[in-house]
């Protein structure tokens, strides 16, 4: 009898216990840590759900878990070889779980629903624009953090990074820097200016990259569009006189692909403490007038930070995976701590659109 029920009784449930959220729950049969934890109305960061962002990225601190794509795709070797997994792509194995959001902001604002339209466009560069967005109310967000935006021409929400400090009443004209995607519906719409007048669904705001508390040196490092969430980060630190020694490395393909650079300007002119901002080109032509670096930004670190105690340092960083790949390699090759670096990948189920 004893055999029998153990073979044929009911499963013993499976709980999951998220840190720093206090959260315990159970986990369905063949639901990952991530679907329970939003059934549950547990605020675990994420965005794309299929294991390409890394968003969902939580340190597994007791029991197994099976890998639904391989957290390789995703997680850099450091980070697996350092126990963290992604909840979007992991189903406990064990009767308790206990899985740490490292960092985690506990006191971003709950997402809500607002609706927006286009009150302006204007072109950074050949294939990027700054968007404001007129919210129908203002919106609470912390610097870093992004928003869906949806309309009925579109089947799948875009995420896109705020590119402004927040504000204490909250805000509710927004802007972001959406870069055109070859055939991609959202950005074909915006660039030929077919969604003037048209009704935006925005939901938010999400997202955990965000400023940490500390004193140590601050690494910051962009690639292409993922200047967005970093300069409002930043701009929220200098608002707040925040006096770390700071190092922003901005990395394009040519010198006509850097914008912003007013802002950034000014964010250094106000910085309380050093600030250091270097410009990388990885394709501009030899022989042009540029006298700045050239090379793969992940590789000018100590270049912009020299004599610097790497250990104390955070790393921030935001771009396309390969970008953050490399920099988390750079980063902990110097002596800056994994746990110390956070980051926003900007890939292509996240934050750009290839279908309609
Ligand atoms: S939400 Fe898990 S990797 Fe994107």
């Amino acid at each position: 009898m004893g055999i029998f029920k153990s073979l044929f009784g009911p499963k013993e449930a499976k709980m999951v216990q998220v840190a720093p959220f206090g959260a315990r729950y159970e986990v369905p049969s063949g639901q990952t840590i991530l679907e329970a934890a939003l059934a549950n109305h547990v605020p675990f960061p994420h965005n794309c759900t299929v294991g390409t962002c890394g968003s969902c990225k939580c340190k597994l601190k007791s029991g197994r878990v099976s890998a639904l794509t391989d957290f390789g795709y995703t997680l850099s070797q450091q980070e697996i070889a350092a126990g963290f997994i992604l909840a979007c792509q992991a189903v406990p194995k064990d009767a308790l779980t206990e899985v740490e959001v490292e960092g985690a902001a506990t006191d971003a604002p709950p997402a809500e629903q607002f609706v927006a339209t286009l009150a302006d466009t204007e072109s950074l560069t050949h294939d990027i624009l700054k968007v404001t967005l007129k919210l129908d109310r203002p919106i609470q967000f912390m610097a870093g953090q992004y928003a869906n935006l949806k309309y009925p021409n579109i089947r799948r929400a875009r995420n896109y990074s705020f590119a402004d400090a927040p504000v204490r009443d909250g805000r509710q004209t927004v802007h972001f820097f959406i870069r055109k995607v070859p055939n991609g519906a959202f950005t074909e719409d915006l660039f030929s200016g077919r969604l003037d007048g048209v009704p935006i669904d925005v939901d938010g705001p999400h997202g955990n990259f965000h400023l940490h508390p500390g004193d140590g040196p601050m690494v910051c490092i962009a690639g292409g569009s993922g200047l967005a969430p970093l300069l409002s980060v930043l701009e929220k630190a200098r608002k707040d006189r925040v006096q770390r020694p700071c190092a922003f490395l901005f990395g394009a393909r040519t010198e006509a692909d850097l914008y912003a650079l007013e802002q950034i300007d000014e964010i250094a002119m106000g910085w309380a403490a050093p600030f250091v901002f270097l410009p990388v080109l990885s394709h501009e032509p030899t022989g042009s007038a540029w006298k700045g670096a050239r090379g793969w930004v992940t590789e000018f670190i100590t270049d912009a930070l020299p004599d610097t105690d790497w250990a104390k340092a955070e790393g921030y960083m935001c771009g396309p995976p390969g970008m953050i790949d490399a920099g988390i390699a750079s980063m902990t090759e110097i002596g800056i701590k994994l746990e110390s670096i956070y980051y926003d990948k900007f890939t292509d189920e996240s934050h750009i659109a290839k279908m309609p």
